[in-house]
């Protein structure tokens, strides 16, 4: 397929260009285009088979199912519905915080939305995006957008243009060019199905964030998950996510004990003729010298920059050729947990305790 190439100014974005992108999605194509979080693959969410082009472009497995974009509670109430007035409430309550922004809810869906890309769940994932072209894109789309992160299945999540047209160019009828996701992880997906809101995958909007609208907030313990979930809550945590074709370890500890390792392991990957990469924090990152490719994360206490980071610089280390990835492990809360559940992730879903 020829894929169309489509430069929007994020801070002045042209609407005739919007509204080109937008019937290509409302008529049954697929559209990458920015959001805050990541760049999405975006397809009619009332339309099956455009669906199925989504799930064929990214090689996605069936049963993990797309999250579906709106860009106002009239065209979400078109999709969702509520299976109780609690559920209700909840939703309006926490959109009202945190929409439009990095926050995806879990709610009963509406006949409209066609079982492929809700995977038969009964439920679907709705959120609305902040990103400026994300949004007026759906609106001149006049339907909700079902849209996953615009990766190959597997690999990290795109954050800038290059990343989605390496991933896609050739399998969606338009890219945007529309500048840099500034969030950088995914959106926090919230699973409003029982009286408690609970947390399946972290974000930038944390548990701290949730309860303080909802009074209380759970979150799926990701850290306990060991290889393999059988019976998933939410279907996208089984696969292995995120992942740089090099093989990646994270080590937690204390500090010195993990750079001890992290540099003897260095060394012995590099006499048995191996390239190694190491991400870590700017303050920690001028002990790794040895390494093939040294990527900082940017300051210890700013967590934002971390997640902004993260995926491009995962894709950077396969450009660089390494072997192998060594992580310090960050410290646990706020955003970080986002940070670490997916550098856990596309480690395979292991960290390695260093004990000093
Ligand atoms: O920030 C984001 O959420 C990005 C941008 C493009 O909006 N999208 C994104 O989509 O990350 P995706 O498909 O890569 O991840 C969606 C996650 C998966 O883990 C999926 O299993 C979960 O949300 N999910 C979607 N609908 C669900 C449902 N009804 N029940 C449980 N989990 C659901
Ligand atoms: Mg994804």
């Amino acid at each position: 397929m020829k894929t169309e190439i489509i430069k929007i100014d994020p801070r002045d974005p042209d609407p005739v260009k919007l509204q080109y992108c937008g019937a290509v999605i409302r008529y049954g194509g697929i559209v990458a285009f920015p959001t805050e979080t990541v760049y999405g693959l975006g397809a009619n969410a009332f339309m099956a088979s455009a669906a199925t082009k989504v799930f064929e472009a990214k090689g996605r497995p069936a049963d993990n199912p797309l999250i579906v974009h709106v860009c106002d509670y009239d065209m979400a109430e078109t999709a969702a519905c509520f299976a109780s007035p609690e559920q209700e409430r909840l939703f309006y309550a926490l959109g009202s915080e945190f929409w439009p922004g990095p926050f995806t809810m879990i709610v009963k869906k509406r006949d409209t939305v066609p079982d492929n890309i809700t995977c038969g769940l009964g439920t679907a994932g709705i959120r609305m995006p902040s990103n400026a072209i994300a949004a007026r894109l759906i609106r001149a789309a006049g339907v909700p957008v079902a849209a996953p992160s615009a990766n190959s299945s597997g690999r990290p999540s795109p954050t800038r243009f290059a990343h989605v047209l390496e991933d896609m160019r050739g399998k969606a009828d338009v890219i945007i060019d529309g500048g840099d996701s500034n969030v950088g992880v995914e959106s926090t997906v919230v699973d409003l199905s029982g009286p408690v809101p609970m947390i399946l995958r972290p974000g930038a909007v944390t548990r701290d964030d949730i309860a303080r609208i909802a009074g209380d907030c759970l979150e799926y313990d990701w850290l306990r998950e060991k290889v393999r979930v059988d019976k998933p809550l939410s279907p996208g945590m089984k696969y292995r996510h995120y992942a740089p074709r090099a093989k990646m370890t994270v080590y937690a500890g204390e500090r010195e004990a993990v750079r001890d390792r992290i540099i003897s392991m260095i060394r012995a990957e590099k006499k048995a003729g191996k390239r190694a990469g190491v991400l870590a924090t700017e303050e920690q990152i001028c002990y790794y010298k040895e390494a093939d490719a040294m990527l900082s994360l940017g300051p210890e206490n700013e967590p934002e920059e971390h997640a902004r980071r993260l995926f491009g610089a995962l894709r950077k280390f396969d450009e660089e050729n390494v072997d192998v990835i060594y992580a310090q492990a960050l410290g646990l809360g706020g955003v970080d947990d986002a940070v670490m559940n997916r550098m856990f992730r596309a480690a395979g879903g292991t960290i390695e305790q260093i004990d000093s």
